[in-house]
């Protein structure tokens, strides 16, 4: 067995949480709004058509914020085409993913659902098709009380108050040849800047995205960013960064992704220091990273013009959740800078939750660390010092074994660690050092692990991978907890 000492120290403080980071995604893309959260056909809907199992599942994750309408589709994307009477709703053609839109679901229908199931929309503008007076005026038609065109148009549609959405996103991935529209950085900084001045005049109390870079692979990585943020470094609260992962064969390099992810947060914060010095500005940017996952991108394929369609509906296996905890150790590692992080998607669509139209939806590998990180992962963040073996990678070279998190909540007088142990043919013996929180009990130790990594759930047998606790063997005088061989761990503890 290896010996891992782990250690953790109550004032070395990393940073408090931010609950956003917490936050997932709805694009109107293959199923995830049409028989993912909206299906009015569906046995469990409500009388507006929203899955009530998919809204429970949902509010059992605890997320603060969904991003929406997208992703790719934003930038094709009229709002204007999703409000107002369902029967007047023009259908379109969506160039971003080749589909048929019908717009029965829009703005009003994510409000309602979001504020059904406990969260706060977060949305994007179309700067692709979109103008920045046509992202000014849905930013009225949500936020301004009454009385002018746009908020009175939403007072007619059954909206009296208004939505009182905080975060809106300038655009997405506008850096990616892919982008309907796409801009060079130039063009995007010029266009989002005048965006960002309209969307603020209209509502001074709303914060911004500006697009950062769309992975840390795209050649214009990272001087889109610098120049970006040039323009809008005085007008925008957060740069986004977008990154997922797949599995190329190397399951080392595969479970080493978070080393990656590592690499290119900070990146992203050392461009924008950059432009902070530059600017001699007194103003910290935040990282939005409002796109994460794992997804296999090369299994895509684009359908003909269907309407919603089975689309990026990956099933995620033991391997793919082992690496999505480690990507969430990462992000709450960075939570100094990193304030909202979106898990992209949430449902059917490269998403821990996952339906069948007319039938059951079920829990994906991956929902388990999401719940457990989203409740648990609560008050600051510790900074952890692992002393662990490395296992050799292709992609990152020498990686550490274990790697961690460790969340403090003051109010409650629980420490958690979430851990990730990569090795695959040996489990690892952690040596838990906590000693400025004085005497300490360990409540529980939930493990994500099994003999078949390529496992997943699905309808037909839906709980075939999910946690289980493993038996306390350490005392307070001597915390030691076994970390099976390629497991995701979530480790509680007590300070009495
Ligand atoms: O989440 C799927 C897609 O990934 C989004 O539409 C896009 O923003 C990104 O490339």
């Amino acid at each position: 067995m290896k010996k891992i000492k782990f250690f953790a120290d109550k004032n070395f403080v990393i940073g408090a949480v931010n609950p956003n980071i917490f936050s997932s995604f709805i694009e109107h893309l293959g199923r995830a709004v049409y028989t993912g959260i909206y299906e009015p056909d569906h046995p469990t809907a409500d009388e507006q058509g929203f899955r009530k199992d998919v809204m429970e599942l949902v509010k059992s994750l605890n997320i603060p914020l969904v991003r929406y309408p997208g992703g790719n589709f934003v930038s094709g994307y009229d709002w204007t085409d999703g409000i107002g009477l369902k029967a007047d709703r023009p259908v379109r053609l969506d160039l971003a993913w080749r589909t048929t839109e019908t717009n029965q679901f829009g703005t009003d229908e994510f409000m309602d659902w979001a504020k059904k199931s406990n969260l706060q929309a977060m949305m994007a503008v179309n700067l692709g098709t979109g103008t920045p007076k046509e992202a000014g005026n849905l930013v009225e038609y949500c936020n301004h009380p009454g009385g002018t065109y746009w908020s009175d148009l939403r007072i007619k549609n059954g909206h009296p108050e208004p939505y009182q959405v905080k975060t809106w996103c300038l655009g997405n991935e506008m850096d990616g040849p892919w982008q309907i529209c796409h801009l060079d950085a130039v063009d995007y900084g010029k266009k989002a800047l005048e965006a960002a001045k309209i969307m603020k005049w209209v509502d001074p109390s709303i914060e911004l995205v500006a697009c950062g870079s769309s992975g840390p692979l795209i050649e214009t990585f990272p001087e889109w960013d610098r120049v970006v943020l040039e323009y809008l470094y005085d007008h925008v609260e957060y740069i986004s960064c977008h990154r997922y992962y797949e599995n190329f064969g190397d399951i080392d390099d595969f479970l080493g992704s978070h080393v990656d992810l590592e690499n290119f947060i900070n990146t992203v914060i050392h461009t924008a220091d950059y432009v902070k010095a530059k600017k001699r500005s007194q103003k910290t940017m935040y990282l939005s990273v409002d796109e994460w996952n794992v997804w296999y991108i090369k299994r895509v394929k684009l359908p003909d013009w269907d309407i919603a369609p089975p689309l990026l509906e990956d099933i995620y296996s033991l391997l793919d959740a082992l690496v999505f905890g480690g990507l969430m150790c990462t992000l709450l590692n960075h939570v100094d800078r990193v304030k909202i992080a979106c898990l992209a998607q949430l449902v059917n669509v490269i998403a821990p939750i996952f339906t069948v139209k007319g039938g059951p939806v079920i829990k994906q590998s991956t929902f388990y660390p999401f719940q457990q990180v989203s409740t648990y992962g609560r008050g600051t963040v510790l900074k952890t010092i692992v002393d662990s073996p490395t296992i050799s990678t292709n992609l990152y070279g020498p990686v550490p074994v274990v790697h961690s998190t460790t969340t403090y909540n003051e109010a409650d007088g629980t420490i958690t660690i979430f851990a990730l142990n990569s090795d695959r043919e040996e489990a690892a013996e952690m040596a838990t050092e906590l000693r400025s929180f004085g005497n300490i009990v360990p409540i529980e130790h939930v493990v994500l692990d099994g003999i078949d990594l390529d496992a997943v759930n699905t309808p037909e047998e839906p709980e075939k991978i999910k946690p289980r606790m493993v038996e306390l063997t350490g005392n307070s005088q001597e915390l030691k907890f076994v970390l099976p061989k390629a497991s995701w761990n979530m480790i509680r503890l007590a300070v009495k």
